[in-house]
C-alpha cells in the first residue's frame, strides 16, 4: 500500500479530516495538527504552495500495526522479524515519484513548515535520507533540516550516526531526501542496524518495496514516495542550524552543522506533503518503536522477557518498561543491564512482573510505590554517555545518570504480600447498575 492508498482508505473509513479551506504553513498548519492530534488531516489548499500536506499520519501504534493490518502486540516480533531477515527490493525503471522532475529547484515552492514561534527557520523533519558509501552501500535515516535559501538547508547530523560516519569518510556526500513515504520505509528508516544494511531491505521485508534510481544523484528511492529532493551535502561547509523543538518537547540548541545544496526535486503528479510534527506523537512513534524489538532482543537473551515499551511520558526514547517473567532473584538486575545494552540513549530503565501492563502509568507506579527499595532495587551508572536530546544531560559532553528500577517483586515474599487483592465478582445487573471505566 502507498501512502495515498492508505489515506483513501481512511477516508472509506471515516477517518480522515480533508480541510479545504486555505491555510499557511507557517504556524497555522502546525498548529491545528497539533490540536487535532491524533486525527489524521489532509489540507488540500496551502496558501503558500501548490502542493497538498498529509500529518498526523501514523500518532499511535494502533495507527501503526492498522496499516499493516496486524494486531498491535505483534509490532515487536513484526519489526524484529524484519531486521533480523532484510530482503532484497525490485529495482525498477521508471516511478511515480519521478512524474515531475524539476532541474531548477525552489524549495520555497514546497509547502515546508514553520512549527514553532522559537524556530529557527522552516524544517523538513519527515525526510528520509538516503546516502552511498564506496564500502557500506546504502544508508537510510532521517535528518531534520532548516531551510537556509531557495537551494540550500542546514542539516542536523548527529554525531555516530552511520550517515556522519558516511560524511567524515567522503566530505561531500550525495543524497536524497525521500517525503511522503508507507510506514515500512518510516520504520526501517528509523532502526539502527549494523553499518553496511541498507535499511530499505528491512522495509522491503515489512512490506514489499519497489526502488528506482534518482535522477541527478546515484542513489536508489522508494519508487512510492511522495517528494525526492536530490543534492549534495557538504561536511565542511557548515551553516547556524536551529533553534528547533526536539523530541523531548523543549527547544535545542542552534549548532554549525553541514550544509545540503538541491540540485533536483522531483516528484508525484498531485504530491503530498507529509508533516510530521516535531516532538508530538507521530515523532515520538516513529524514535521509540524501533527501539522496542532491540531492548527485546538484549533483555531476552539474558531474562525471560514478555514486552517493551519506549513510552511516550519518557520521550519514547529516554525511558523503557521492560516487562519479564522473573525465574531468579536477580533477573530484575539483568534486564536492566541488557536493556541499556538494547538501547544506548536510554536513561531509565523500569522492569517489572508479568502482572503489571506497562501501557498503565499508573500500575508502573504502583509497583514502585509497593515492590521497590532503593537501597537494593536500584542500579546507578553516574556519568554515563547520554544522550544528545536529554536537556538535563550534561552540557557540552551530553554525561548523564543511568538508573535502572528494578521494580519485580521478590520470588519468595517471607511474610510480606505483594499481590493486589480482587474484590468479589459481583452481579450489576440485579442491582439495575452498570461497569464503570
Ligand atoms: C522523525 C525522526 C527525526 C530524526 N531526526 C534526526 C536528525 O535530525 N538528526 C539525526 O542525526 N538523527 C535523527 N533521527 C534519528 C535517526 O534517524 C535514527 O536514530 C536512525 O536510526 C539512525 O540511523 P543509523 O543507525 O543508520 O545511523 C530522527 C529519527 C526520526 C524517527
Amino acid at each position: 500500500m502507498s501512502l495515498r492508498t492508505y489515506l483513501h482508505k481512511l477516508e472509506s473509513e471515516n477517518r480522515l479530516a480533508r480541510v479545504s479551506v486555505p491555510i499557511s504553513k507557517m504556524y497555522e498548519m502546525a498548529g491545528v495538527l497539533k490540536q487535532i492530534e491524533p486525527q489524521t488531516a489532509l489540507f488540500e489548499t496551502v496558501e503558500e504552495s501548490a502542493f497538498r500536506v498529509a500529518g498526523n499520519l501514523f500518532c499511535s501504534k494502533a495507527a501503526f500495526a492498522g496499516y499493516f493490518g496486524i494486531p498491535v502486540d505483534e509490532i515487536i516480533p513484526t519489526l524484529a522479524n524484519a531486521i533480523a531477515n532484510p530482503t532484497p527490493y525490485a529495482v525498477v525503471g521508471e516511478a511515480p515519484c519521478q512524474a515531475a522532475v524539476d532541474l531548477a529547484p525552489d524549495l520555497n515552492s514546497l509547502p515546508i513548515l514553520r512549527h514553532c514561534e522559537g524556530d529557527g527557520g522552516n524544517y523538513i523533519s519527515s525526510g528520509v535520507f538516503i546516502a552511498k558509501h564506496p564500502d557500506y552501500g546504502q544508508n537510510a535515516d532521517f535528518h531534520r533540516c532548516m531551510q537556509l535559501s531557495p537551494t540550500e538547508m542546514a542539516v542536523r547530523v548527529v554525531r555516530s550516526r552511520h550517515f556522519d560516519t558516511f560524511l567524515q569518510d567522503c566530505k561531500e556526500l550525495d543524497v536524497a531526501i525521500c517525503i511522503g513515504n508507507a510506514p515500512n520505509v518510516l520504520a526501517a528508516a528509523a532502526t539502527s542496524v549494523a553499518i553496511g544494511v541498507d535499511e530499505m531491505m528491512i522495509a522491503n521485508t515489512l512490506e514489499p518495496l519497489t526502488m528506482v534510481r534518482a535522477k541527478t544523484v546515484d542513489v536508489l528511492v522508494p519508487a512510492e514516495s511522495e517528494f525526492v529532493i536530490e543534492g549534495t551535502v557538504y561536511l565542511n561547509r557548515r551553516s547556524a542550524e536551529g533553534p528547533f523543538v526536539d523530541l523531548t518537547e523543549t527547544y535545542d540548541t542552534i549548532r554549525q552543522e553541514p550544509t545540503l545544496v538541491v540540485k533536483a526535486i522531483t516528484h508525484r503528479r498531485d504530491a503530498m506533503w507529509h508533516a510530521l510534527l516535531p516532538g508530538a506523537l507521530e515523532h515520538k512513534l516513529l524514535m521509540g518503536m524501533p527501539r522496542e524489538p532491540t531492548i527485546f532482543k538484549k533483555v531476552n537473551e539474558m531474562v525471560r522477557c514478555l514486552d517493551v515499551n519506549v513510552n511516550p511520558g519518557g520521550c519514547s526514547w529516554l525511558h523503557a518498561i521492560v516487562q519479564i517473567d522473573k525465574q531468579h532473584e536477580d533477573d530484575g538486575r539483568k534486564a536492566i543491564e541488557a536493556a541499556f545494552a538494547g538501547h544506548g540513549s536510554c536513561k531509565h530503565v523500569f522492569v517489572v512482573d508479568k502482572d503489571i501492563n506497562i501501557y498503565d502509568p499508573l500500575e508502573v507506579e504502583w509497583a514502585m510505590a509497593t515492590r521497590f527499595q532503593g537501597d537494593v532495587d536500584l542500579v546507578i551508572k553516574e556519568r554515563a554517555p547520554g544522550s544528545s536530546l536529554d536537556p538535563s544531560a550534561e552540557a557540552g559532553t551530553k554525561r548523564t545518570t543511568r538508573l535502572g528500577f528494578d521494580l519485580t517483586k521478590p520470588l519468595h515474599a517471607e511474610g510480606k504480600s505483594f499481590d493486589r487483592a480482587a474484590f468479589p465478582k459481583a452481579d450489576l445487573a440485579k442491582f439495575g447498575l452498570e461497569r464503570q471505566g
